[in-house]
């Protein structure tokens, strides 16, 4: 028998797809501060919402950023309770002329939504409220005990929603989590994610002359500091993808040999992936571990954009003051971000070539977390898996990362059960972001049957 959530959820999929497109239609970027009210807008949508769904003390916390968003329905008197998250926020949508369809007008192109947080992480989100409404609407309860918070600052490190969880609010006192902001591991494949990575985002300033200098005039004797800059990023990392940074690797704990075995049993493509995914010439990275090892369990450095000097059409003859370089580095199991970015910004002082001056900044951070899957929530939720997309459960790590996670944990004690629908080609921070229609509508489902499970 079908649950009655279920073929709610079923009769209604096209008004929940119109009230996806309406959140999508609010361009909620939480790095741009000219969109701090569309990020509000996007929050109090979202708690009207939630309490027009039936859920009790739906409101807006404050946070130094842009605000939380707290529910809750506690009437399950002696069942579990879950801390629902996902987030609203977004990335920027640019690069702009690279969209087929604009970004913050969600468009319809075979079976799939197109728009600027489709995955990330508004459909995601709505699967969640969808799942809620299915339950409220056809058994005027719910099978557990319901917290929802999502967060508006997730894209820029979540700092607000840490220090709320941090102070142990009794809000948040819950047996687990329900994240929902990961991906299948392929097209079908009901997939688990039990690991993330942490990450420590920077940004390295390189000072050299006074001002900006006439580079024929002063050329060979003033420093520039983006040569400066550029020898500083070489000694960073060698051409395997080491990185070079001196203890950096010290204390790393190795995935186990079962789930390296369970990782070599995954139906992974490594040719597939450099064309269909990555699209380069090569793959590159460290020499003895395999791809999945690499984006999953080894660290990594990368630098984003290096602002500063001409970078307009035609020539200027120029010696900037001034270069910068956004350089983030991944962490994972065994890392800290507090060492990491110590043994980071000591060696950048000691690498910096003469004549300049350079500061490092840490711009945010989150730890990498791994998650049990000894709990009987993760059986719930491969039983309700099995009997939405009729195959068992594939348990992954990724190498993003949500730094919530590992904050429910420590901070929490409890475990989060990450159950996401995105998929590998799904365009996250990438223009073309889409959410694969079908993973909505059973992603709803998913989410349904698994807190009917968890509430057995
Ligand atoms: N949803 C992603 C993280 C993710 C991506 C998990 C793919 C699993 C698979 C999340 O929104 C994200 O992008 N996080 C940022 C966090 C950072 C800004 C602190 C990331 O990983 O870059
Ligand atoms: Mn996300
Ligand atoms: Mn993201």
């Amino acid at each position: 028998m079908t649950s009655p959530a279920v073929a709610f959820a079923r009769q209604n999929y096209s008004s929940f797809l119109d009230d996806l497109k309406a959140l999508l239609r609010i361009p909620s970027i939480s790095t741009l501060p000219e969109h701090k009210d569309d990020c509000r807008r996007a929050a109090e949508s979202l708690a009207v919402e939630l309490k027009r769904i039936g859920m009790d003390n739906a409101r807006l916390i404050d946070t130094e950023c842009h605000p939380l968003v707290y529910a809750d329905w506690l009437h399950a008197t002696g069942k579990p309770t879950v801390l629902i998250y996902a987030h609203y926020d977004v990335q920027p949508p640019d690069p702009l002329d690279e969209w087929l369809s604009p970004p913050f007008e969600p468009t319809e192109r075979d079976g799939n939504l197109y728009a600027r947080g489709a995955v990330d992480d508004k459909g995601q989100l709505v699967a969640q409220l969808k799942a809620l409404e299915s339950l409220l609407a056809t058994a005027g309860a719910l099978p557990v005990n319901v917290r929802v918070l999502f967060e508006g600052e997730e894209e820029v490190g979540g700092e607000g929603i840490a220090r709320f969880v941090a102070s142990g609010p009794p809000e948040l006192h819950s047996d687990f989590a329900l994240v929902s902001d990961t991906e299948l591991f392929a097209p079908g494949l009901p997939t688990l994610c039990v690991g993330l990575r942490g990450m420590i985002y920077t940004e390295i300033e390189v000072r050299g002359a006074r001002a900006d200098l006439h580079s024929g005039m002063y050329g060979g004797a003033a420093p520039n500091p983006f040569i400066a800059l550029a020898q500083i990023l070489a000694r960073l990392k060698d051409e395997d993808g080491r990185i070079l940074i001196p203890g950096f690797y010290d204390g790393i704990i190795p995935p186990s040999a079962e789930e390296l075995a369970a990782w070599r049993s995954l139906p992974f493509d490594e040719e597939q992936y450099r064309i269909n995914e990555v699209g380069s010439r090569q793959l590159v990275g460290e020499p003895g571990y395999s791809v999945l090892e690499r984006t999953w369990a080894r660290p990594t450095l990368d630098v984003h954009g290096m602002p500063g000097g001409f970078t307009g059409e035609g020539a200027k003859t120029v010696i900037p003051a001034r270069a910068t370089a956004k350089v983030s580095m991944r962490l994972v199991p065994g890392m800290t971000t507090a060492k990491a970015f110590d043994l980071y910004k000591d060696y950048v002082a000691r690498i910096a070539p003469l004549g300049v001056e350079v500061a490092v900044r840490l711009i945010h951070s989150g730890e990498p977390c791994l998650i049990s899957v000894d709990n009987p929530y993760v059986k719930a939720a491969t039983a309700a898996l099995r009997e939405v997309w009729g195959r068992e459960t594939v348990f992954i790590r990724s190498g993003g990362s949500i730094p919530i996670v590992g904050d429910f944990a420590r901070y929490l004690g409890i475990p989060s059960v990450m159950m996401g629908f995105g998929l590998p080609d799904d365009n996250l921070h990438a223009p073309n972001e889409k959410f694969h229609l079908k993973n909505f509508a059973l992603g709803i489902e998913s989410i349904v049957l698994f807190l009917e499970e968890a509430g057995r």
